[in-house]
């Protein structure tokens, strides 16, 4: 199981929010380069419909894939209360050619994005917590990388993740409630599909990062 919320930040509040990260994580950034194929499958006789993610690391030498399934979410009073979302999620390492064999399987590729950014992984409360921040585009061509256009232009996508199971989710899901009070100034973090847009007062919190990290 995983931990996530997710929100929006202004490409111009990028920098003071890395600034931000920095000091709280004390770690230092990873470059983000990352091409996700969505591929579908089904209905079909006998099989549920099924989505997959296919991640393909382009910050790695030889470019690294991953296929990722993310399952339900928690229902009920419980998950209701907290304010993160807890959902299944398997992932794993593959070969390259693996797009092959799921097009054998019945799926299809319904999109694909570029995702450029930067991360920061580190601990919390004995929480794993990864945050990303990435701009998403879409490709012109299929699979064409190196031709894209924003989706989004001049707004980031934020995403804080961190690995939990049936026994700890309560309290990896407040490790990573407590951090996302530290960026409530810049961005608003809720769970997916709530999002809630950018938050008034981001201009005035990343100016005075800015001149924070100008002058320390
Ligand atoms: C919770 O469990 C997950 C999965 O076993 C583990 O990766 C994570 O480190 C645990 N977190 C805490 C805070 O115990
Ligand atoms: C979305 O956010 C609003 C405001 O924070 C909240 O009232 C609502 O219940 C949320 N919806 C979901 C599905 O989490």
């Amino acid at each position: 199981m995983e931990c996530v919320v997710q929100g929006i930040i202004e490409t111009q509040h990028v920098e003071a929010l890395e600034i931000l990260l920095q000091g709280l994580c004390g770690v230092e950034r990873k470059s983000l380069k990352v091409h996700e194929l969505c591929l579908k499958s089904g209905p079909n006789l006998g099989s549920e419909a099924s989505e997959v993610r296919l991640l393909c690391d382009l910050e790695q030498p030889e470019p690294a894939w991953t296929v990722r399934h993310v399952g339900g979410s928690m229902r009920g009073a419980g998950a209701d209360q907290i304010s993160v979302l807890v959902r299944n999620m398997v992932e794993s390492k593959i070969s390259k050619n693996v797009l092959k064999l799921f097009y054998l399987l019945g799926y299809k590729l319904d999109h694909e994005h570029l995702r450029v950014g930067f991360a920061f992984h580190f601990q919390r409360r004995g929480a794993q917590i990864t945050v990303t921040v990435s701009s998403v585009s879409k490709m012109l061509k299929l699979h064409a990388t190196e031709d894209t256009v924003p989706v989004t232009p001049g707004i980031q996508m934020v995403e804080v993740t961190a690995p939990a199971s049936a026994e700890n989710y309560s309290e990896v899901a407040a490790a990573v409630s407590a951090f996302c009070e530290y960026l409530a100034p810049l961005l608003h973090l809720s769970k997916p599909g709530n999002a809630t847009g950018v938050v008034p007062t981001a201009a005035a919190a990343a100016a005075s990062l800015m001149s924070y990290g100008g002058t320390s």
